[in-house]
């Protein structure tokens, strides 16, 4: 794995190498030695991804360039690729980028010196959030076989929908998915059901923001939570030991009841926990592949 673009890209091995590198890092402190430069290109806002990339670079001893595109030369006009190969040209040794296109990495791949990780394609992917919900459940239920998943929401327009439903296939789980009129994925091969048969079946509830910034027309939500999100009715009719999880950004009220977000249940803050160990993870893959980084401590995870 050269760049990690895509949850697809990651064979089961892979990924549990991935998790068991994320729990080795959550269990002791590792600093890197060498002198390595990241810098974190975000194209459109985030709070949990960039800030736990950040904490994880710091975490690792990397040096993190600090860059905001509101004040950059973007303003002037630069195009990705021009701003990807400024800072391959001023020695950043790795980048992570967030972008609104669907498919912003397809002008980069091959063409740099440097790995590149997609925090956040479009519509499209966001890998990195995947690896995290597999570390969650992960922890929970210590395998995917079988184990029954629904995605609830906004699918069609949603990249978490997109790389988590390959990687949990991929994985043996049963992905059952749960959405509006209109917010279905024709293009997502899976099981539709009510959210009402959802809630009785599954063991993981996976819901999803419903992403206005995506959206044509204004998309009302004045019903939404009682016909389509987790309420509390609905949530006392779930498994004993079923969980629930949103990546977050969330919208109290509209797709989970807000006295929901912290029940027992919820693993909605842990998932964010989850993602720095899991960038830690991914990070130092990449660093490793690449022999950006000399030190190799593969032999104690
Ligand atoms: N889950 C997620 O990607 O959150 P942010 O948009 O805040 O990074």
């Amino acid at each position: 794995m050269k760049n990690f673009i895509s949850a697809d890209q990651l064979s089961k091995e892979e990924i549990f190498n991935v998790l068991q590198r994320a729990e080795y890092y959550r269990l002791k402190n590792y600093k890197i030695k060498d002198q390595v430069f990241v810098a974190n290109l975000f194209f459109e806002p985030s709070t949990r991804t960039k800030m736990s990339f950040t904490v994880a670079q710091k975490k690792l001893g990397l040096e993190v360039l600090d860059f905001h595109s509101e004040s950059s030369s973007v303003l002037k006009g630069e195009s990705l690729y021009d701003t990807v190969k400024t800072f391959e040209a001023i020695g950043a040794n790795m980048l992570v980028i967030r972008h609104e296109s669907d498919k912003w990495f397809k002008d980069l791949e091959n063409k740099l010196s440097i790995p590149i990780i997609n925090a956040g394609a479009g519509k499209a992917e966001h890998p990195t959030q995947c690896m995290l919900d597999l570390l969650t459940i992960y922890q929970e239920y210590a395998s995917f076989k079988d184990l029954k998943v629904a995605i609830v929401g906004d699918i069609k327009h949603s990249r978490v929908a997109k790389s988590n439903m390959q990687a949990l296939q991929k994985l043996g789980a049963e992905v059952y998915l749960c959405a509006a009129p209109g917010f279905e994925d024709d293009d997502l091969p899976g099981t539709y059901i009510s959210m009402d048969e959802a809630v009785e079946i599954c063991d993981v509830m996976m819901l999803l923001r419903i992403q206005h910034e995506r959206h044509v027309h204004k998309t009302e939500t004045s019903n939404y939570l009682d016909l389509y999100g987790l309420t509390r009715l609905r949530e006392r009719k779930m498994k004993k030991h079923a969980i629930i999880m949103h990546p977050a950004p969330i919208n109290r009220g509209v797709e989970i009841d807000s006295d929901l977000v912290e029940c027992s249940k919820s693993r909605i803050f842990k998932q964010m926990a989850n993602g720095v160990y899991i960038r830690m993870a991914i990070m130092m893959y990449l660093l490793e592949e690449w022999g950006i980084i000399r030190e190799k401590n593969l032999e104690e995870y």
